[in-house]
């Protein structure tokens, strides 16, 4: 795929489902509608080569459904090569819900967005994600089983993210080493732009290693309350991408690495947690790669989350799952040398990997 993210007004020249760049081969698309409880949603499934497509539900006030469409057909793209890079037998698999999570978020219609995850007879299984909370899915799972990241007393693996976070943390020191020949961070200006349910996890870990920590959030509040506990620095000035640092950890939404500011980073690494970070995956890592930024591919560090709930399918214990995180870092390791020695960047060495392991799996099935 040569392109994947693109305008609306690009969007709506083109075939509304398959004509779309962000499509990607995907089995099957979903659209749910219910008058009822407002709900508007899209499931995405992308690959079920490995087994059921795993990925959270998003709620997000979307312009339009093009870009809803866009985003799903995107994040469960990238939820396919994350199990698959990360080992796990799951396939690529997302929802996205249209509407204001704070005012339109109600059980009826979590409830609903559960029956039509459960139509799909566990070729889905949803989790969460951004605008989601435990608490949701515990509601989804009044209807279904095929849900993930319910309370740990329903019987579930609880909140993801502080597992997302280690993940993100070993996976930037593992490009520090490589970039720096060591992993301490230690000193190291690092600027975490969204302290959200993984952001703020991040800083902890950050903070407590002695970096520096610069913390950017459209929410102020959240903002002065992680300042106040892990003594972080907020960022006061209006362009976060021209600023120097030693490392740039987009924990917002993705795409951040764009035309506009691919050219203006002014880091040594970009290691977060979001999702599609670049917005043009071949052209914007190639970029980096020009500049020698280096890049700890998303789909790779923030698997964290999703080695979490697997473990609710699997029925592995705690240490096990910090176990499977931390190899993150091992893996994140060989993807960059593996990126060094054949010459491909770091995302496009990742993807080949992931993509080999599905092939093998698609070969082995049809023997
Ligand atoms: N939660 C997980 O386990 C998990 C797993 C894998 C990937 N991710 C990805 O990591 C990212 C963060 O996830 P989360 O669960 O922490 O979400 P969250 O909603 O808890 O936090 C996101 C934070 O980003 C802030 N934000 C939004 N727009 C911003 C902007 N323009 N500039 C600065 N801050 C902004 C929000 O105010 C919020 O504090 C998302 O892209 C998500 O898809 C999360």
């Amino acid at each position: 795929m040569s392109q994947d993210y693109t305008s609306v007004e690009e969007m709506i020249q083109q075939d509304p489902v398959f004509g779309q760049v962000s499509f990607n081969n995907h089995e099957q698309i979903v659209f749910c509608n219910d008058k009822d409880t407002g709900l508007r949603a899209i499931i995405g499934i992308h690959n079920t080569v490995l087994g059921p497509a795993l990925g959270g539900t998003r709620m997000w006030q979307y312009k339009n459904e093009w870009e809803a469409l866009n985003d799903v057909l995107r994040l469960s793209r990238g939820m396919t090569y994350k199990s698959a890079i990360t080992g796990l037998n799951l396939g690529g698999g997302k929802a996205v819900i249209i509407g204001d999570a704070k005012t339109q978020k109600t059980p009826e219609l979590m409830r609903r967005f559960g029956e039509f995850v459960h139509s799909l007879s566990g070729k889905y299984i949803t989790a969460e994600d951004v605008g989601m909370e435990t608490e949701d899915m515990d509601t989804v799972r009044e209807v279904t089983p095929y849900v993930t990241g319910i309370s740990q007393d329903k019987g579930g693996a609880g909140n993801p993210s502080p597992i997302t976070a280690y993940g993100v943390f070993m996976g930037m020191k593992a490009a520090a080493k490589y970039k720096y020949g060591s992993d301490i961070l230690e000193d190291k200006t690092v600027y975490v732009q969204g302290i959200g349910n993984v952001g703020e996890t991040l800083v902890e870990y950050l903070t407590q290693e002695g970096a520096k920590v610069v913390v950017s959030d459209i929410n102020q509040g959240k903002l002065e309350e992680v300042r106040d506990k892990y003594g972080a620095t907020i960022y006061g000035g209006t362009n976060l991408y021209a600023e120097k640092m030693d490392i740039y950890a987009p924990c917002a939404l993705g795409a951040t690495v764009n035309d506009d500011t691919v050219d203006l980073l002014n880091c040594d690494i970009v290691a977060g947690a979001a999702n599609n970070q670049l917005a043009d995956e071949q052209k914007h890592g190639k970029r980096l790669q020009e500049r020698g930024i280096l890049y700890a591919p998303d789909f790779l560090i923030n698997a964290g989350g999703i080695i979490n709930v697997y473990a609710e399918l699997e029925g592995y214990d705690r240490t096990e799952i910090m176990r499977k995180t931390e190899n993150i870092y091992t893996t994140t390791i060989e993807i960059l040398n593996r990126a060094h020695e054949t010459g491909v960047t770091t995302h496009q060495a990742a993807l080949e990997i992931a993509q080999a392991r599905i092939d093998a799996r698609k070969q082995e099935q049809l023997a």
